[in-house]
């Protein structure tokens, strides 16, 4: 039992204490549909997964934090008091950037031991830094007897990252791993925070995760370049529409009026994605609910085209992935998920056939690339919480 392990590893890496142990766990997630629209103020479709970042939580009589990850094996300390200073760490910052971020709202937290066990993969595009994010809030805050709401907790999470980590990310990972729901995606609307649990029923067909295992390197810079693109395109079709707040405030029909607004040719193909990506969102959540699950597929491969051509956030590794998901016969749609330029794919399969699926994609993709991809069938799973 997890429990039992992490108690263990407490008590060896830290010694023993008076002081009690809690277990709390948060999930990576996976988006189903609705990529790259999270910051402009777009409907997002993600789930939480059974993929989580489990932490054993210990109050120390101090004002040190000490934080330690199975995976790791050392341990990382810093003053409470002086969290500026650890911005650099290799491993700890998304930790300590939201401790930071709880104190500067006048959340009072003190010193605190940490194991981690992630078992998110790192860096795939399935959210392993919003799981490490919100369960040390999460955790921090019960541990210190407060009750903060898990909206707030996921906002707090997303200010860290912009401010300690410095990716400005918008709001859909934190916001899935904190409200996640058992069987349901969350309809998010990402410029209101309004959400809604939309129960996810396959039938006869699985969500399989393909993972290219390809690190991510230029990762962080380019989703911030696409941002401000964005922000370019915007500004310029405010022009025509100055009274439109985000690119997903505009219907196809006002984008095509305002386009030729917009003076870069890069920042129309972003713009382009983010207002039909959001439509698409709308779509395919109407034929899920109708349990169209063939329509609901294909906007996720929609999806992946504007990604890949419009956006330009795919990659030879995720276009391989998707492109012979897409050929295999029992596959209704296959698209990337995630910032991308490497990560996830996610795949829609009839259940009975994915170890043909896996069997198949893996030999692809080892003949091109020369390593392997790795793949997992999930279930959609809850949100933070304590076990
Ligand atoms: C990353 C970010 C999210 C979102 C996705 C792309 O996961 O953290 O906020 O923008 O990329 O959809």
């Amino acid at each position: 039992m997890i429990k039992d392990e992490l108690r263990k590893i407490m008590n060896d890496v830290y010694g023993q204490s008076e002081n009690p142990i809690r277990f709390f766990q948060a999930p990576g997630r996976v988006n189903l549909i609705g990529e790259h629209i999270d910051y402009n103020g777009g409907y997002v479709f993600p789930a939480a997964i059974d993929k989580f970042s489990t932490v054993a939580i210990r109050k120390r009589d101090d004002d040190l934090i000490k934080l330690y990850a199975t995976d790791l094996k050392y341990v990382v300390e810093a003053n409470i008091n002086e969290l500026e200073k650890y911005k650099n760490l290799k491993w700890g910052n998304y930790q300590l950037g939201v401790i930071e971020q709880l104190m500067k709202k006048g959340i009072s937290v003190g010193g605190a031991e940490f194991i981690f066990n992630d078992l998110v993969p790192l860096g795939s595009g399935l959210s392993s830094s919003a799981a490490i994010e919100v369960v040390t809030a999460y955790a921090m805050t019960e541990l210190y007897g407060h009750n903060i709401d898990k909206i707030e907790i996921a906002l707090i999470c997303q200010k860290a990252e912009h401010e300690y980590v410095g990716v400005k990310c918008g709001i859909m990972d934190q916001f899935a791993s904190a409200m996640g729901k058992k069987g349901n995606a969350i309809l998010l609307d990402t410029d209101t925070l309004e959400y809604e649990y939309i129960p996810v029923k396959l039938d006869k067909y699985s969500i399989v995760i393909s993972n290219t295992n390809k690190k991510r390197s230029l990762g962080e810079s380019k989703y911030n370049e696409r941002r401000s693109e964005c922000e370019k395109a915007l500004a310029d079709m405010q022009n025509k529409f100055p009274e439109k707040k985000n690119l997903c405030d505009f219907s196809y029909k006002e984008f095509l009026l305002c386009k030729d607004e917009i003076k870069d040719e890069k920042c129309k193909k972003r713009a382009e994605h983010a207002v039909c990506e959001n439509l698409r969102v709308l779509d395919s959540v109407k034929s899920l609910r109708k349990n169209d699950i063939l329509s609901f597929c294909k906007y996720l491969n929609l999806s992946h085209i504007s990604l890949r051509d419009l956006y330009e956030v795919s990659c030879k590794e995720l276009d391989i992935l998707v492109e012979s998901a897409w050929m295999q016969k029992d596959v209704l749609g296959s698209r990337m998920t995630g910032a991308g330029f490497g990560g996830c794919t996610v795949s829609i399969v009839k259940t009975e056939s994915v170890e043909e699926f896996i069997n198949d994609i893996s030999k692809v993709y080892y003949e091109i690339m020369g390593y392997d991809a790795s793949f997992y069938v999930c279930n959609i799973s809850d949100g933070v919480k304590e076990i």
